[in-house]
């Protein structure tokens, strides 16, 4: 198999779920161009509108979005549905948490089962109540209602821990200060400044200084690069080809997995960067090498966490070993990727085994053959699509629509720009 031609993978997650939060709160006409259209990002579309905000059909070819202000969302009649979206659930939580009146919200099996308390305990500490039926998961009731300002010094690594804060304080109008274990995606604090807010960051640490107002903005939401990561991966495995990825966000805070495809061995080149709206971005054009096992610090992590599937994927293709540690969160992601990747590894033929908060994997060119078993992962389904177009591999994926959660062309993409 060998890769050829451009591609342009669909607009980041991340910043999509966050333009339409930040559109709906805005004060004035924001436009959103490159906006991701799948499952988790309509999930958030459809709490906002549940919560009474003007966010019409959304498209990736662009519309705008008339806000409501900081204090204009009105109580839902109905649950808040946030489907398969961690983000929706935890940052919305910070918005609910800042306005007075309850909100029921809930998830699907998989969003049910992963931790809320995290986001929970600092907008309490802030004022707000939160109820559980049980554990730590979903159906939670927000009882939201005036916050005051916190400084929270948080235990995981999480971005959406932060931002839920971060938008609390927003929208209350008080200070907080987040501390966090390590660096996380900073795009909340990228677009809360880009729309006029005081938000300043330090060495782990994060403020916001009440700002009172929202303004609107224009969004262009340039490329996921957990979705471009899928397709370097492809590009490093090739027999041969390179692949070029128009206009992916290459925000250091989200570049890890570009930097562990390089250790590898695949043959990376960044062209064409330039600032976009506050973002980084770049073409990258990615080709194969001869791939060699590497080491992923903790320390790095957070800047790779959702691209450890398909690195898992990758390092079943490099000589040599490839260990992950520090890396305990994928055991609360859409599924428990440590597991289910070791898992769905040995199931094809590979030589994976689990640690506590990572993986080991012991790479090799012999053929793959098997079924994956994806619980409904879409990062599970697209990391073992690509290990499966390889040459000599036979791998069958269960659930090939999950991919829908984050990437509905991947398939069609994956076929054109292999040969
Ligand atoms: C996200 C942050 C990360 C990431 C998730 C999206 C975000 O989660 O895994 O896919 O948009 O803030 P955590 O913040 O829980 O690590």
């Amino acid at each position: 198999m060998k890769v050829d031609g451009a591609l342009q993978v669909p607009g980041d997650k991340s910043i999509s779920h966050r333009a339409l939060m930040l559109a709906a709160l805005g004060k004035g006409e924001s436009r959103i161009r490159g906006l991701l259209c799948s499952a988790d990002v309509k999930s958030s579309a459809n709490v906002l509108r549940a919560l009474g905000a003007a966010i019409p059909e959304i498209t990736p070819g662009g519309f705008l979005v008339q806000g409501r202000g900081l204090r204009g969302l009105r109580e839902s009649s109905g649950d808040l549905d946030c489907g398969n979206s961690g983000t929706t659930a935890r940052l919305m939580s910070g918005v609910l948490a800042a306005i007075p009146f309850d909100s029921q919200v809930t998830g699907d099996a998989s969003l049910s089962r992963r931790p809320m308390k995290r986001v929970a305990r600092p907008l309490e500490a802030m004022g707000a109540h939160f109820e559980f039926v049980s554990g730590d998961g979903l159906p939670m009731t927000v009882h939201g209602g005036l916050l005051r300002g916190v400084t929270w010094f948080s235990e995981t690594a999480s971005a959406q821990v932060k931002s839920a804060i971060l938008l609390a304080g927003l929208v209350a109008d008080v200070p907080v200060e987040v501390h966090e274990p390590m660096a996380t995606r900073d795009h909340t604090e990228r677009m809360l400044r880009s729309r006029g807010v005081d938000v300043r960051t330090g060495e782990g640490v994060v403020t916001l200084v009440p700002a009172a107002r929202l303004d609107a903005a224009e969004t262009d939401v340039p490329g996921d690069p957990s979705s471009a990561a899928f397709f370097v991966a492809l590009a490093a495995m090739a027999g041969g080809g390179t692949l070029a990825i128009e206009h992916v966000c290459v925000n250091p805070t989200r570049t890890g997995a570009f930097k562990a495809m390089a250790a590898f061995g695949a043959t990376l080149e960044f062209d064409d960067a330039r600032d976009d709206g506050g973002e980084p971005v770049a073409r990258i054009v990615a080709g194969p090498g001869r791939l060699c096992g590497i080491t992923i610090e903790p320390a790095v992590v957070p800047s790779l966490i959702d691209e450890l599937p398909v690195i898992a994927c990758v390092a079943a293709r490099a000589e040599g070993e490839t260990r992950v540690t520090g890396a305990a969160e994928l055991r609360v992601k859409e599924s428990d990727r440590i597991a289910v990747v070791v898992r769905n590894l040995k199931a094809i033929g590979a030589d994976a085994e689990e640690l506590p908060d990572g993986f080991v994997v012991r790479g090799s060119d012999r053929p793959y053959r098997g079924l994956v078993t994806t619980h409904g992962d879409h990062r599970i389904a697209m990391a073992f699509g690509v290990l499966a177009a390889l040459d000599g591999n036979a791998i069958d994926v269960d659930d090939r629509e999950c991919v829908n959660v984050s990437y509905p062309g991947f398939w069609s993409d994956l076929a054109r720009v292999t040969r």
